[in-house]
């Protein structure tokens, strides 16, 4: 049974920027977060339809961030090219153009990325993950040595038939390895915009193992990543195929200790969200008293939860500044502060918000120029502050 703990208010499609034209008629949902006391699992009370999100308008581009384009070529270098391997949500091939073109196949709900990995030479899917889809491409390809997914996984509501669908088609020793954001690491960030209507789960190694096991899957091993706030990479193979590593028992006692398996830490963590939101308006309604100019870095999806849980709009943030053409001369979701690009932080900005805040290091060797003049950046994460 869930029990709901966090309320964020009525929020738009995270990715569905807009054009001038398309402002009246945007779509809200309520989104409230829940903790189901039978898995563990940290879900929304209500999804979004799949498809209101993923279509032929998806704008989040994987290979916009050349931390996570040396991420998955990082990765990738560890195995035999020659290994069969499926993607879902292979986004723009950020991962997938490190493997072989013959045997790598992509699968992607999203129109428009999907003719790009088709494009790149990799047979492409342009569907969604289901025990069907599975069953036609064991059919026509064989079953898979390894079945990966990024930031894909806590993107489907329906989880029992995603991990069904993925014993299906996986060899005997065969490995489904997918990363995700971490609850323990959100827990530890107060990052609370990890939230938002694409993840309508935020997983614990707890959580996830309970349900990959009622679907003949158990987790091996378990990888602490940085990226994406913090992440965890999982590895599931059949139950009783391959010995478990120490990692798994590691992380399930660390997130015992964190308190994950208890609605107790949901409430406190509710606690802080409220907090996190009161110290955000107040430094930036101080910024505007006091003439300053403050703009936004990265039009993420993160960003999307936080300006509308808040009230944030271009009254306080005069624009936000995104590498991604797609997202360029739009509006942002339910906020409608404009997005441009900036070939670097102007001279006349005193203060950027992170909307990014997960690529901070990164930013901050780009925008060096801005960090020697002494300007100063604003984020909620893990607290908010001048950074
Ligand atoms: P990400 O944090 O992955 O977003 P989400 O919350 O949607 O998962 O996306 C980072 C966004 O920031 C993406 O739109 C690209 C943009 N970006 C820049 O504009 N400049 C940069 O230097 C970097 C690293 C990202």
């Amino acid at each position: 049974m869930k029990i709901k703990f966090l309320d964020l208010g009525d929020q738009p499609i995270a990715n569905r920027f807009l054009t001038t034209d398309n402002v009246t008629d945007e779509f809200f949902y309520n989104l409230s977060v829940g903790f189901d006391n039978d898995t563990k699992l940290v879900t929304h009370m209500e999804y979004v339809d799949p498809p209101l999100m993923f279509n032929e308008n998806y704008v989040y581009r994987g290979s916009m961030s050349t931390t996570m384009q040396n991420h998955f070529k990082q990765f990738s270098s560890r195995f035999s090219p020659d290994l069969k391997i499926l993607e879902i949500g292979s986004n723009d091939g950020v991962f997938i153009k490190n493997w072989n073109k013959s045997t790598a196949i992509a699968v992607e709900p999203c129109k428009n990325f999907a003719e790009e990995t088709t494009a790149l030479g990799y047979t492409t899917y342009n569907e969604f993950w289901t025990i069907e889809l599975a069953e036609d491409i064991k059919e026509k390809h064989g079953q898979q040595n390894i079945i990966f997914a990024a930031n894909c996984i806590c993107h489907i509501p329906d989880l029992d038939n995603t991990f069904k669908a993925v014993s299906n088609l996986l060899t005997h020793d065969g490995v489904f390895i997918f990363e995700d954001p971490s609850l323990a690491e959100m827990i530890n960030n107060g990052s609370y915009d990890q939230i938002y209507d694409e993840h309508p789960h935020i997983f614990s190694v707890i959580a996830l193992d309970n349900i990959l096991q009622r679907n003949g899957l158990e987790i091996v091993r378990v990888e602490n990543l940085s990226v994406h706030g913090g992440s965890n990479r999982i590895y599931a193979k059949k139950i009783g195929t391959s010995e478990i590593d120490e990692s798994v028992e590691q992380n399930k006692a660390y997130e015992k200790i964190l308190g994950v398996d208890n609605i107790e830490t949901f409430i406190r963590f509710a606690q802080k969200v409220k907090q996190s939101r009161d110290d955000l308006i107040r430094i930036l309604f101080k910024c505007k008293e006091e003439g300053k100019k403050v703009i936004s870095y990265g039009a993420t999806s993160k960003s999307t939860t936080v300006f509308n849980y808040c009230g944030i709009d271009q009254s306080l943030i005069e624009y936000v500044s995104d590498t991604t053409p797609e997202k360029q001369n739009k509006l942002t979701p339910g906020s409608h502060i404009p997005v441009m690009f900036k070939d670097k932080i102007e001279d006349d900005v005193d203060y950027v918000y992170l909307g990014a805040w997960n690529f901070l290091n990164e930013i901050k060797e780009k925008e060096s120029d801005f960090v020697k003049r002494g300007g100063k950046f604003i984020t909620h994460v893990p607290i908010v502050k001048f950074d």
